[in-house]
């Protein structure tokens, strides 16, 4: 069955190289994702060989826990781990790539600099993709000579479990590349929605919402472990808490600023999570023992 919103299938181009820019944690998981559901090669790209290479090894680990679980076999591990390379070479490495995704630093200015860079090496068929969790697919597209091939393609942590994915058609975006786009998250098992190029698109949406209203909480005075332990009798696979760590609080600080900028009178942006930020802080526990505890340096900025 046709997702609602797709363009006939019959419009979607071949995909058999695919490029990802940024090798970061999300950067080494959508590497993983395309080689092991497209079985075609996959490069991975950053601006400096430590962060390729460490992008890489973590696709490797990826792929040994995979093995380790028996997920798969040791002839397809092999497989996996030759499919997925890294360069710092974009001219070559993506000059015959089909389908290059970003996801680098939540930035307009850096992505926008990104797609140039992109459009000016990869071949005319290509389709350019951007993970990116709240910005305009529409303005980033904006400045390149066919923005008729940029989508947004928005995925969720973590990538390999949650069958998730949003799709973004941009002004611009033609029927071609959005049927490509839809067969390509086929072919990754995805369950795709249409959504439209609005601030934080759907899901993030409704999730700042949930996280803005358990974080507004605190910031008026409850106790965050209190918070943080309220919704469980609900059954929700995790804490607010614990999926404010999982998504990243830099992530969703973005997110929550992308939505106050857009909408001032129904999003706020939380003190206590601003001052997490600031600090440096990427998780809420500490997870040296079985069962992770709340950080008490995080505690004390609260
Ligand atoms: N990274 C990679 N894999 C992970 C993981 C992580 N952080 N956490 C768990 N997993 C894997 C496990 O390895 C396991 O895989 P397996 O089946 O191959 O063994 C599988 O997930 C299930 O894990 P567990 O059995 O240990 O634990 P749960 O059943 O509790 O599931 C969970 C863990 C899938 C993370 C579940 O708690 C969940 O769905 N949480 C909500 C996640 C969520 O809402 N994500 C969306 C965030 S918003 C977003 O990403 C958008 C962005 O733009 C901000």
């Amino acid at each position: 069955k046709r997702p609602v919103g797709a363009p006939d299938r019959s419009l979607a181009r071949p995909v058999t190289k695919v490029g990802v820019v940024g090798a970061g944690l999300m950067a080494s998981q959508l590497a993983l994702l395309f080689a092991r559901r497209l079985e075609v090669p996959v490069v991975l790209t950053d601006i400096d060989q430590a962060r390729v290479d460490k992008g890489v090894g973590h696709v490797h680990e990826q792929i040994d826990m995979l093995l380790l679980k028996g997920r798969v076999g040791q002839d397809q591990a092999n497989r996996l781990k030759a499919l997925v390379t890294g360069s710092l070479d974009k001219a070559t490495a993506f000059a015959d790539a089909d389908f290059v995704i970003e996801a680098v630093f939540e930035e307009m200015g850096v992505k926008q600099q990104v797609f140039a860079e992109l459009e000016a090496v990869v071949p005319e068929h290509a389709i350019l993709a951007t993970n990116t969790s709240s910005l305009s697919v529409t303005e980033m597209a904006s400045r390149l000579a066919h923005p008729e091939r940029v989508v947004g393609f928005h995925f969720f942590n973590p990538v390999a479990v949650l069958p998730l994915l949003e799709i973004v058609r941009a002004e611009q975006t033609d029927d071609a590349s959005l049927a490509t786009a839809f067969a390509v998250s086929k072919k990754l098992k995805k369950t795709s929605v249409l959504v439209k190029d609005a601030p934080a698109f759907v899901v993030n949406r409704i999730l700042t919402r949930f996280m803005g209203s358990v974080l507004g909480s605190i910031d008026e005075g409850t106790d965050i472990a209190t918070a943080d332990r309220a919704l469980a009798p609900l059954g929700l696979p995790m804490s607010p808490i614990q999926l404010l760590e999982l998504v990243g609080p830099a992530v969703a600080h973005h997110v929550a600023g992308t939505l106050h900028a857009a909408f001032p009178d129904r999003f706020a942006v939380s003190p206590n999570l601003t001052r997490v930020v600031t600090a440096g802080k990427r998780a809420f526990y500490v997870h040296d023992s079985g069962r992770p505890e709340l950080d008490p340096e995080v505690l004390a900025l609260f």
